[in-house]
């Protein structure tokens, strides 16, 4: 059977960023209470849609492969905060590359979507006939971020990476793969209001991004230390096999639980959640991609990456990086510019928000 392998990598965050600091102007927090209870200094806000952010990664990882657009077969994102809810992002990210040769289909795994379209990848090129697949994790939470809900609206940020899957030559490529879902604490973690039941609640707040916290953080620190551990054991991998450990960039606290439960030395584990918070499906490939860039995949490297989110989902992929750790093509892809701060985008939404709910706008400092 067909093995798939990483040729391409690439990312997109947006230019605006929003510190701590800056949140606390507008809402109830500090930046040492966001710091150490979740490693978070800053992260992205975008000014243009999802889609806009994913063409611009998949730009970089095609070229990184030196391929062009329309030599995809398959373009998969993952995301649940697409555009629109028909059509898919990817179908918007076709247009935006010219790979007018690909499927297209989005997944919904939320934060574990990059690690589920991974193996979705893994399974078309080991049986479904695809031979270029574009994957792209791609994000825009900050419009379901309500500064009423403080503890949830310091964790989450922008931004887009992407990978090019093709089947490998070598030894290299995806070694194992699990996934698992826990349906029934679905509500945990929750954006109401964007589907069907839209219809029939009548609720005319903007939609939001809600979750119990404490719940969240002791399922994730089991769920990622258990499907980590048993990625690596059916990969056959022995703990000083594994050379890099790129977990979800959720919460510092639980990539040390997860990283101690592997037994993994903290120099293993990659970690850029400081810069840009939690980009759900968007993390690990951002994540990866920076690695890449700093020389910490060396050719042939064992890589684990773990992840956990809202459905409830978790999964895991263990992969040996091929030999190439270099682009073969650089791209000069980018955003549009703006001259809006974190601050002014993330105070646009706050702002929409109050204007639904029928509540005064904020008159300046604390909304
Ligand atoms: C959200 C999270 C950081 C909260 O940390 P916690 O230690 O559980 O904090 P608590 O919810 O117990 O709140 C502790 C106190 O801080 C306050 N608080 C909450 N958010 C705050 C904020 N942004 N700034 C300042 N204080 C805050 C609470 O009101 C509470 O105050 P009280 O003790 O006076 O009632 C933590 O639960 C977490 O990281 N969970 C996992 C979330 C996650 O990663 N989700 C995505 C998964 S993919």
């Amino acid at each position: 059977m067909r093995r798939a392998t990483i040729t391409g990598w690439g990312r997109c965050v947006p230019p605006a960023v929003l510190t701590n600091s800056d949140l606390a102007t507008v809402m109830d927090t500090s930046d040492d209470w966001i710091s150490t209870r979740t490693g978070i200094k800053e992260r992205r806000i975008s000014h243009t849609e999802t889609s806009d952010m994913a063409a611009v990664a998949g730009r970089h990882a095609l070229a990184a492969a030196g391929l062009e657009p329309e030599q995809i077969d398959l373009l998969i994102v993952a995301t649940c905060t697409p555009d629109r809810l028909i059509p898919s992002a990817a179908s918007y990210v076709q247009t935006k590359l010219g790979a007018t040769a690909a499927a297209c289909l989005d997944v919904n795994a939320a934060c574990s979507g990059f690690v589920y379209g991974l193996a979705i990848a893994n399974g078309m090129i080991a049986t479904g006939g695809f031979n270029r697949i574009l994957l792209i994790g791609a994000e825009r939470l900050s419009m379901l971020l309500d500064a009423e809900e403080r503890s949830t609206a310091v964790l989450f940020g922008d931004g887009a990476g992407a990978v090019v899957i093709e089947p490998a030559q070598g030894d290299d490529g995806v070694l194992a793969v699990t996934l698992g879902t826990d349906g029934a604490l679905a509500d945990k973690l929750t954006v109401a209001g964007f589907g069907t039941e839209r219809t029939v609640g009548g609720d005319e707040e903007l939609f939001k991004l809600v979750m119990d916290g404490q719940e969240i953080f002791r399922h994730a620190v089991t769920r990622m230390g258990e499907s980590a551990t048993k990625v690596a054991d059916e990969a056959g991998l022995e703990l000083e096999e594994l050379d890099l450990l790129i977990p979800h960039q959720a919460n510092t606290r639980i990539i040390d639980a997860t990283a101690r439960r592997l037994k993994m030395p903290y120099e293993k584990v990659f970690l850029n959640i400081a810069s840009y918070g939690n980009t759900s499906a968007a993390s690990i490939p951002i994540a990866l991609s920076e690695a890449i860039e700093l020389g910490r995949v060396r050719p042939g490297a064992n890589l684990v990456m773990v992840a956990f989110g809202g459905g409830l989902t978790w999964g895991a992929v263990a992969l040996r990086f091929a030999d190439r750790v270099t682009p073969l093509a650089m791209s000069t892809a980018a955003l549009p510019p703006t001259d809006k701060t974190g601050l002014e985008l993330f105070a646009e939404v706050q702002e929409e928000r109050r204007r639904r709910r029928g509540a005064p706008p904020a008159k300046s400092g604390r909304g």
